[in-house]
């Protein structure tokens, strides 16, 4: 089982990301744990999958590119392969099933959205999501109160961390991912 592996990933992660990214995983691996608590989530996978999701944040963009392209699964648009930012999730996704054997379709698709998020997300992904923005290395303003909002409704967090993205891409004129829009419409329209 892919939960099992967690030594083998924590060795991996050592080679490819630097020592405070390695800290933030860990953060959010143990922030996805706690929140799948609260939420009645898988913990091991919720714990598995915050370990492993930012597993290609250092790949430079061609690499990552010549992955997702050779494995074919994912067709990116022209404007996906220009927003580097979010390619990691994707090809965190295509390294995790191809080069490290990952099967578990839940964990795959947490990593997959864990930047954009994305219309109907599942709890888990809302879970690596929330992680992701809340996790205990995390230092921005609003930061404890997101926690406080991620303690209450994984929904309101993921909007909150949705719009922020939106408002801060589009300040300085950066596109901003579709799935992302549709993340955002989804959860703005059902939440009072
Ligand atoms: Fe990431
Ligand atoms: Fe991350």
């Amino acid at each position: 089982m892919d939960t099992d592996r967690n030594g083998e990933f924590l060795e991996i992660l050592k080679e490819k990301l630097t020592p405070s990214r390695l800290y933030h995983s860990i953060c959010v691996a143990e922030k996805a744990k706690h929140l799948a608590e609260i939420f009645g989530a898988d913990t091991e996978k919720a714990y598995t999958a915050g370990l492993i999701h930012d597993i290609m944040r250092y790949e430079p963009a061609e690499e990552m590119l010549k992955l997702i392209d050779e494995d074919g699964k994912h067709k990116l648009t022209d404007s996906e392969r220009r927003i580097t930012v979010t390619l990691h999730a994707v090809a965190g996704e295509v390294y995790l099933r191809t080069k490290l054997g990952v099967t578990d379709e839940e964990i795959l698709s947490a990593v997959r959205y864990h930047t954009t998020g994305k219309e109907k997300m599942t709890l888990l992904e809302k879970i690596i999501y929330v992680a992701d923005l809340t996790s205990e290395d995390r230092d921005y303003p609003d930061v404890s109160k997101v926690r406080e909002t991620a303690e209450e409704s994984l929904e309101k967090a993921t909007l909150r961390g949705l719009s922020f993205t939106i408002e801060s891409n589009a300040k300085q004129n950066r596109p901003i991912h579709i799935d992302t829009v549709k993340a955002y419409n989804y959860l703005a329209e059902r939440i009072e």
